[in-house]
């Protein structure tokens, strides 16, 4: 008994030690980031963010027009934990960096977006 028990334990703690070293290999260069990819999960995006970034309702953000490094920084947070957030987590949990790259260069690539960004060389 006590040895199942411990057999679990460990595990356990190894699962838990393993997944951030886990989700740092996935993230590395090997995913399709390509255009297909994006059209097609920039679809789930726009179940709350709104067709190409711009959220019909206050509840979610505007992500179109967004700097893309800002865009980048956040999708990379929330990935990796630095920004808490169970439901941006959840999607983007199993993305490689080029698909964050992906993502952020979309959304501030969109021009018919409320959200003003000003470039400073402008
Ligand atoms: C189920 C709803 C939902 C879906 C689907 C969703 N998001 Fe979000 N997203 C949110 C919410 C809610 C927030 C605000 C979270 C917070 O307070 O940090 C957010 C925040 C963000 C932010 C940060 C914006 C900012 O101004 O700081 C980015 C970038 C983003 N989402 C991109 C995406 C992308 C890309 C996808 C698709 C892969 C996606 N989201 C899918 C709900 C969603």
């Amino acid at each position: 008994m006590i040895h199942a028990f411990s057999r679990i334990a460990l595990v356990a703690a190894l699962s838990l030690a393993a997944g951030p070293l886990m989700a740092q290999s996935e993230s590395g260069q090997d995913k399709a980031a390509d255009s297909d990819w994006v059209s097609q999960t920039t679809q789930t995006c726009a179940s709350c963010h709104g067709k190409n970034g711009v959220a019909q309702t206050p509840n979610f953000p505007i992500i179109a027009g967004q700097y893309q490094d800002y865009l980048l920084h956040s999708l990379k947070a929330y990935r990796d934990g630095e920004r808490e957030n169970a439901v941006m987590a959840g999607q983007v949990q199993n993305m490689s960096n080029d698909q964050l790259e992906a993502l952020a260069r979309y959304y501030s690539r969109q021009t018919d977006t409320p959200l003003h960004t000003p470039y400073l060389d402008d």
